[in-house]
């Protein structure tokens, strides 16, 4: 099975770009999803990989094969790219029967017999277990159902790569919840490399090997789930992925000389942050002035390429939410002393005394955990705690920052210093 790997990929449309300048190694079997917002670019991606869209520039190879490269003026053309395609709004040919409309594809490619097709469904609808419903027309089908008899359609030709784009979206959650994982043990058991395009970040989370997090075009982060969860390079991607939402803190001060950040927070709590690493904060900012130098230079390098279209849609810092009781935060420029730290829902503790006195804003019980508002001073907080318990609105209890996993990231970049554990003073 073929690795596919692209090279500086960009396509714009005037000085629209869909797709900025990406570069990503899609792996041999595995199971990457391309996550993002609307509208950020993902399924531009897949059409240009797939080859129902040129690039303006760049390169894509699909195993050995250059499928496209733009200074060669190599272009493969979509039906020699061996891959399958799942549309979004997939379609099911409504006067053919489920076995004619798994067979239709094969029949076109030619190249199999009779017999070899009816092979080919009945054991590629045995993969996806619809074996008992050939006879029917999609009409006589739930909607379920027809998803999978989509999927079959799309792996009867056995394409070596696998493109899905939201092919889960008009089920029902519980439908869901049942396809995803029976689409992990398709991956498993096809063995072929799946692409696979999603803007719900719980399905990217829970399908993919590597997630591959997009914003106006710009890749965001390439990363396992996990890491993308526990180590998101910015705040974009901080808040992106993860249900209930991580909160956001606004945190001040300095690094003293035992290497703790002696921070001031929610109002005026006091409290101390240790990296995990043992990080000096001098030492990451000499490494982010000399990142900053390189993409300046680069960036000014573009420039001077006549070709070069200046970007209409131009990327920003994300800006962070901070939950507040009422009214906005007010805004105010950074100073190289300003953080926020990300703080995970479960990383929350309530106890009974000790920490920083807070009030429950509202409790949603789900029966396996539940779901916690806590008003600190003016702000909210999202705390989850595992198991029925129930809370009182408006009772005083108190918090604490568990786990080792609290990310800090820089005010004024939006970018991770690194993670570490929070004490209160
Ligand atoms: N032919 C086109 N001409 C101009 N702009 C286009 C064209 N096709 C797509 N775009 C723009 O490119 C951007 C990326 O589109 P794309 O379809 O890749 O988004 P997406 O990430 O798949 O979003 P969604 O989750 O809504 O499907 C969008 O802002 C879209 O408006
Ligand atoms: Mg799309």
């Amino acid at each position: 099975m073929p690795k596919i790997v692209l090279t500086d990929i960009t396509k714009r449309w005037g000085d629209f770009y869909a797709v900025d300048h990406l570069d990503l190694v899609i792996d041999d079997c595995s199971f990457v999803t391309l996550l993002g917002p609307s509208g950020c670019g993902k399924t531009t991606t897949l059409r240009m990989i797939a080859g129902l869209e040129t690039p303006s520039s760049g390169r894509i190879e699909i195993g050995d094969t250059v499928v496209f490269d733009s200074e060669k003026g190599i272009n493969v053309p979509a039906n020699k790219r061996h891959v399958g395609f799942l549309f979004q709004n997939y379609a099911l040919w409504p006067n053919m029967t489920v076995y004619q409309n798994i067979a239709f594809g094969l029949k076109n490619l030619k190249k199999y017999s009779k017999q070899e097709i009816d092979e080919i469904v009945r054991r590629v609808a045995g993969v996806v277990k619809i074996e008992m419903f050939l006879d029917r027309y999609p009409s006589e089908l739930s909607g379920g159902q027809q998803q999978r008899v989509a999927i079959a359609r799309t792996l009867a030709p056995e394409p070596e790569v696998i493109f899905m784009d939201e092919p889960l979206s008009n089920l029902d959650a519980k439908l869901r919840l049942e396809m995803r994982s029976e689409l992990q043990r398709l991956h498993l058991t096809t063995g072929r490399t799946f692409v696979y395009v999603t803007h719900d970040q719980m399905e990217a989370m829970t399908l993919a090997t590597k997630i591959c997090l997009i914003e106006n075009g710009v890749l965001q982060q390439y990363d396992p789930p996990l890491d993308v969860y526990g180590k998101p390079n910015n705040l974009f991607v901080a808040d992106f992925v993860g249900s209930p939402s991580i909160n956001f803190i606004e945190a001040s001060g300095v690094q003293n000389a035992a290497g703790e950040m002696d921070f001031t927070l929610l109002g005026d709590h006091r409290a101390a942050f240790r990296f995990n690493s043992g990080l000096k904060m001098a030492d990451w900012r000499k490494r982010e002035a000399q990142a900053d130098a390189e993409r300046e230079a680069k960036r000014a390098a573009l420039a001077k390429d006549k070709k070069h279209v200046e970007k209409g849609n131009k990327d920003q810092v994300f800006d962070y939410p901070i939950a507040l009781v009422e009214g906005e935060r007010k805004k105010t420029a950074p100073t190289e002393n300003d953080y926020v730290l990300g703080v995970r829902p479960e990383m929350i503790e309530i106890c009974a005394q000790g920490g920083i006195e807070a009030e429950v804003y509202s409790a949603m019980p789900t029966g396996m955990e539940t779901t916690v508002r806590l008003k600190v001073g003016s702000f909210l907080l999202t705390g989850v705690v595992f198991g029925g318990v129930t809370y009182e609105i408006g009772s005083r209890v108190h918090i604490r920052f568990k786990d080792s996993g609290l990310i800090l990231f820089s005010r004024s970049s939006g970018r991770i210093i690194d993670t570490g554990t929070l004490t209160l003073r």
